[in-house]
């Protein structure tokens, strides 16, 4: 037995010389990218779990606080890179045992044991000159990067790290399905702790544990809830009644840092009426249309407005709705009812690269549209082979929506308001099912989340019901 702890790290070191060469090649000056370190609560000394940033875990950062890796514009990924990582104090092995030895660390980013060096020596280093910096976003690290002089990173800089982050490696997918495989299980002990009487609570609680057992932490606050109209309702406060909509939105993080982000709904009690059951077949028949669309090329914003399509024919059939589908959606009907966007990238962020704004999710020239429900969209890229993304369709009664006239009144025409206000009045809740998937390049894409189940009778008859898998 050693005392020395295993670094996770997603790829061998290779694949990690070769993301900084890739990255150093367009560089025109230094680029200093930094761990961050773990929030506080409260006072200092009550750290929670810390998370190393993206970026610096995706160019071989192992996770330490207060590291950096600088990477020179010259570097072959190999010279020309130095990880600065922060010296243990005498006290440090006394109170959480001991770090990881720089042979381990070099060994696993990749790097020579010469281009380790104490954190203090990135300003000799850096040495006034221009050089520009990435930091995971709320962090104090900022207070370090003034004292280095360091600038922000520029378009170019932030472009050469998204374009290298967009698509998945195989040692990143092989991640992303662990991610998967957990948050699926995890998603089982949920759905088989759901049962009247018992609280949202009891049902988060069967969630974590799962994800406790496996070593992960979760992509995201989860959101389990029988208020699914809440978009990001977090509360678990609710007891959970037969004839309710229990929606459990919620995703694992695995330890070498790669996301999943998986939605599921179903009736408490195992039995849907038929309103709820025709509103979930419409949003798992446009699950399945979007993602059989998910190919090299198609532009997602063309799939969401598909999405749209087929959501806008599920409520005319419903009679929420009146009216040509293809027209409602064209005037933003849908939105009413599904107020999102149909997904997002995901990687090892569950909104992945989020902290670049819409660079990441919006390819270069492209904007978000204005208009209610689709200004929510947070990709609009073509997509390619590698690309990691979410398809979430969902249908939602939601007040908050019904009482703004400035959102109905222009498409009262076409809503069928007596039987909307019925269902809010029964607190229809929500209903959302979500799949992480990776798009290829030929067979269509692949669904990592596949083997949850989405068929409405086979949910049905799995609610409070354990099973082995
Ligand atoms: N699954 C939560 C979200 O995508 O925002
Ligand atoms: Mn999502």
């Amino acid at each position: 037995m050693t005392d020395r702890q295993p670094i996770p790290m997603t790829a061998p070191a290779g694949v990690y010389r070769q993301r900084r060469a890739r990255l150093a090649a367009t560089l025109k000056r230094p680029l200093v990218i930094f761990a961050g370190h773990a929030p506080a609560r409260n006072y200092l000394k009550n750290p929670h779990v810390f998370r190393a940033g993206s970026s610096y875990r995706y160019f071989g950062g192992p996770p330490l606080e207060n590291a950096a890796l600088l990477i020179e514009s010259n570097s072959d990924g190999d010279s020309g890179c130095v990880l600065f990582r922060p010296p243990a104090g005498p006290s440090t092995a006394l109170w959480v045992g001991e770090v990881a030895v720089d042979e381990d660390l070099a060994a696993a980013a990749g790097l020579r044991r010469d281009a380790l060096a104490d954190a203090d020596q990135l300003e000799t280093r850096i040495a006034g000159r221009d050089a520009g910096y990435v930091t995971p976003p709320f962090t104090d690290t900022l207070a370090w990067i003034d004292r280095l002089g360091l600038q922000p990173s520029n378009e170019d800089e932030l472009l050469a790290i998204i374009n290298l982050r967009l698509c998945k490696d195989e040692h990143e997918l092989a991640a992303m399905r662990r991610s998967a495989e957990i948050t699926m299980e995890a998603h089982r002990a949920a759905l088989a702790a759901t049962k009247p009487g018992r609280r949202e609570a009891d049902v988060a609680a069967a969630f974590h544990a799962v994800l406790v057992a496996r070593q992960c932490e979760v992509s995201f606050n989860p959101i389990i809830t029988i208020r699914g109209e809440v978009l990001h309702g977090l509360g678990h406060s609710n007891v959970m009644s037969e004839g309710d909509l229990l929606l459990v939105d919620a995703g694992a993080e695995e330890p070498s840092g790669y996301a999943s982000d998986i939605t599921r709904t179903f009736p408490v009690g195992g039995k849907w009426t038929p309103i709820q059951r025709h509103l979930y077949e419409t949003t798992l028949r446009t699950l399945n249309e979007a993602t059989a669309a998910c190919v090299p090329g198609r532009r997602f914003r063309d799939i969401h407005d598909l999405a749209a399509r087929v959501i806008c024919a599920g409520l005319v059939e419903a009679e929420l709705l009146r009216g040509d589908p293809a027209e409602l959606a064209a005037r933003t009907a849908h939105a009413l009812f599904f107020p999102h966007g149909l997904g997002h990238l995901i990687g090892m962020d569950a909104h992945d690269m989020e902290d670049f704004g819409d660079l990441a999710g919006y390819a270069p020239g492209r904007k978000r549209r204005p208009e209610f429900g689709n200004a929510y969209l947070r990709l609009d890229r073509d997509l390619e082979p590698g690309m990691c993304i979410t398809i979430e369709p969902g249908i939602y009664m939601v007040p908050a929506i019904w009482k703004r006239a400035e959102l109905v009144t222009p498409l009262a025409d076409v809503v069928n308001r007596p039987k909307v206000d019925a269902l809010l009045k029964a607190h229809f809740g929500g209903i959302r099912i979500e799949n992480t998937i990776c798009i290829r390049a030929a067979g269509g894409p692949e669904v990592l989340s596949a083997a949850l189940l989405t068929d409405a009778d086979e949910v049905s008859a799995c609610v409070g019901v354990s099973v082995d898998q």
